[in-house]
């Protein structure tokens, strides 16, 4: 079988902007070839380890263990909470089916609250009355990279004995009041799908904050036997310990990741120059009342992953997807609230006011951001918004 030419594979036709593409250090074959030098290819191996030490070092988190995507170490964080049938879990309705499904799979009930209209993150004014006597757990969603209220969302989580999981999939890199985001709940996840900052094409990690979890997802991310503490000399043979899967990636994967992960601030800083470019260029239109720019409160340093813009009810999203996308433009909307899915409905419950996520989700539309967008790019999408 022939395989397309590398080109070919691009989705690029004539001077389209791309909402998106996968940015490359340069490093990631090099390291590839190390790794099949080396010989060792399963998940426990030099890349590995140098990627979880960096995200140790980097996010001051307790312990960070690779897995195969956000999505698997949002489950393998349901399964250290020994999260069961009856359990109910408390989560943003904007946010895509994996926060939800983590969860669901383990027989829990999402309930789902609304959204702050500023950052569109969790309202954690909506949390304390979400609660229930099967509330086991809150998962607050770091939206575009912009930090949830993760004191008053840990405040309450603590007063009534309940676990914090933070789905960090889109913040790498983002702090709250100084802390990296992942590494100020009892577990944080994180996503390198190929659309985020730093990338393996799928992959993931989980953010382990308190110890006495340690020994427990490294047991459950190898297939539930004891190999990890059998490596190191801690067990006496390879025994079946616990229920388990296989949830981490290849060393091939690491590999790739390591080479992204050594480049991660310089990428991390161009992309804020982006983002604030796009700031800039959009302030006339958000002053003449047309659209509405991202906020990000001055306690929260975003990572600039997303930079969405929120049409104004007199200028449908829909009339400003046409014209962009007739300028050669792709721009893509985002969630489509949890709560408005019949399987939202069948697995799980709202809380409150759904107003502000059905506002929102109606109305957002992602702009193209990527390491290697020109400012002459940026001028026209600015220009094509302006001309609404
Ligand atoms: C907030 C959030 N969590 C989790 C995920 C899933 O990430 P992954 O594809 O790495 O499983 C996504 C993907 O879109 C996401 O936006």
């Amino acid at each position: 079988m022939s395989l397309p030419a590398l080109t070919d594979l691009r989705p690029r036709g004539g001077r389209l902007i791309d909402f998106n593409r996968p940015h490359m250090t340069g490093k990631e074959l090099h390291y590839i070839a190390a790794a099949r030098f080396h010989g060792k290819l399963d998940g426990e191996g030099p890349f590995t380890r140098l990627c979880h030490e960096w995200l140790e070092r980097s996010l001051s988190a307790g312990k960070a263990l690779l897995t195969r995507s956000c999505a698997a170490a949002l489950e393998t964080a349901a399964l250290i909470l020994d999260i069961s049938p009856g359990d109910e879990v408390i989560v943003p309705s904007f946010s895509p089916v994996t926060t939800a499904n983590a969860f669901v799979l383990r027989g829990a009930a999402p309930v789902f609250v609304d959204i702050r209209p500023d950052t569109l993150n969790m309202d954690e004014t909506a949390v304390e009355a979400a609660f229930t006597p099967r509330t086991r757990a809150i998962v607050p969603v770091h939206y575009a990279g912009v930090a949830c209220e993760m004191d008053e969302i840990m405040r309450i989580a603590a007063s009534h004995g309940a676990a914090v999981v933070e789905d960090a999939s889109r913040a790498l890199m983002a702090e709250y009041k100084g802390r990296p985001l992942g590494a100020i709940g009892d577990i944080g996840a994180l996503s390198f799908h190929e659309t985020r900052n730093v990338i393996s094409g799928e992959g993931g990690a989980i953010l382990l904050n308190r110890a006495e979890h340690v020994p427990r997802a490294e047991t459950l991310r190898r297939k539930g036997a004891g190999r990890s503490r059998f490596f190191r000399g801690e067990a006496d043979r390879r025994a079946w310990r616990s229920e388990g899967s296989s949830f981490l990636p290849g060393e091939l994967t690491a590999a790739f990741l390591w080479a992204q992960l050594e480049d991660a601030e310089a990428v991390c800083a161009g992309r804020r120059r982006l983002w604030d470019r796009y700031h800039e260029l959009l302030e006339p239109l958000e002053t003449a009342g047309k659209i509405r720019r991202p906020k990000s409160p001055p306690h929260c340093l975003h990572n600039a992953h997303i930079y969405y813009i929120l049409a104004d009810g007199a200028l449908p999203r829909r009339k400003v997807m046409e014209r962009l996308t007739s300028d050669g433009i792709q721009a893509f909307f985002h969630h489509v609230p949890l709560h408005s899915f019949p399987a939202g409905m069948r697995f799980g419950r709202v809380s409150g006011s759904m107003e502000v996520t059905c506002d929102v989700a109606a109305r957002l539309l992602r702009l193209p951001l990527w390491i290697g967008l020109t400012e002459e790019d940026q001028e026209r999408v600015a220009a094509s918004l302006a001309s609404l």
